[in-house]
């Protein structure tokens, strides 16, 4: 009986079967997302700030990975998960999953799979929800520098000082985004205010009405985890203003979604559904 060490430590694992491993995870259709393999240099932006990793080993072998980016109080998303060619079919991926599920158990959990993963999925515990429709464009940093256009009278503002508890509050529950079981401040801080996690807000004047909030490991992955403008200011093109923003400021990453299926026609110019791929969540099991 093989022996599986478990840790978040990115340096329990050997960083070139890392790197290996890493690229497996994004063999296939994925290839469409992810260009090239990461750098070893990226390793530290990839496996810190709000992107935690959790290998397996077995002696030295790394058996396999995931990672997770997550805020500890609303959602987390997972990146990647791979278990090495060699080691598949002995469970190792379905205790992967369990783990991830018990740390992050207080947040709602996404993952976008290839269709061909799905009996897999479903052995985890995790939903294919086909009212997300799993989305993804490649990193393009031409883009980084491209200016975004603006509706008249609205302003795009990247510091989240200037985002308090009542307007978040405000906006999210126009659109049905309910705040439940903590406070309005507690969210701001916790899921808002943390570093690694990057908000773009649409202004009028000193009204809040739209923001977006994306989860970066700044040099491969970006994950849009929501997006809304108040229904006052919908369909004046605040959304798509919203959307382009976050495209430029992460252009040097790949950017994923799981769009909700009503709004497709939203998000398919700036983040198209990928085919082949499917949105799969599992609420949190917060009381
Ligand atoms: C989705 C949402 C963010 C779009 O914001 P918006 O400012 O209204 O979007 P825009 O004005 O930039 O829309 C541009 C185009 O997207 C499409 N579109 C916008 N909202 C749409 C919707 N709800 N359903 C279908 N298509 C939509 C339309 O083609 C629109 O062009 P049109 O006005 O010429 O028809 C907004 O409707 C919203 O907050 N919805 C509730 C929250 C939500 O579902 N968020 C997405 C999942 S996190």
């Amino acid at each position: 009986m093989v022996e599986y060490h478990w840790s978040s430590e990115v340096e329990a694992a050997h960083h070139d079967s890392l790197l290996d491993l890493i690229e497996g995870a994004f063999a296939g259709e994925a290839r469409e997302f992810f260009a090239e393999k990461p750098e070893a240099s990226d390793l530290a932006a990839m496996f810190g700030g709000c992107a935690i990793g959790i290998f397996a080993t077995a002696g030295d072998d790394l058996v396999a990975y995931a990672r997770v980016m997550s805020d500890h109080c609303m959602c987390s998303w997972i990146a990647e998960l791979c278990v090495h060619p060699d080691w598949r079919g002995k469970g190792i991926g379905r205790e992967l999953v369990t783990r991830i599920r018990e740390r992050f158990a207080r947040t709602a959990i996404y993952i976008n799979v290839p269709a061909t993963d799905l009996d897999f999925i479903h052995k985890t515990g995790l939903l294919y929800k086909p009212k997300l429709v799993a989305s993804g464009v490649r990193a393009d940093p031409r883009l980084r520098t491209s200016s975004v256009p603006v509706p008249e009278g609205i302003r795009i503002v990247r510091d989240v000082s200037m985002l308090t508890a009542e307007a978040m509050e405000e906006v999210c529950e126009s659109v049905g985004f309910t705040i439940r079981n903590v406070t309005a401040e507690e969210i701001l801080v916790r899921c808002w205010q943390q570093e690694h996690i990057h908000s773009d807000l649409a202004f009028a004047g000193d009204r809040l009405v739209g923001l977006v909030r994306v989860f970066s490991d700044g040099v491969r992955s970006s994950w849009l985890s929501e997006i809304c403008v108040h229904p006052d200011w919908q369909r004046k093109g605040v959304g798509t203003a919203l959307l382009k923003s976050v495209r430029a400021r992460f252009a040097h990453t790949a950017l994923f979604t799981e769009a909700f299926a009503e709004t497709l026609d939203f998000f398919r110019p700036i983040i198209p559904a990928a085919p082949g791929w499917l949105g799969c969540s599992l609420k949190s099991v917060r009381k």
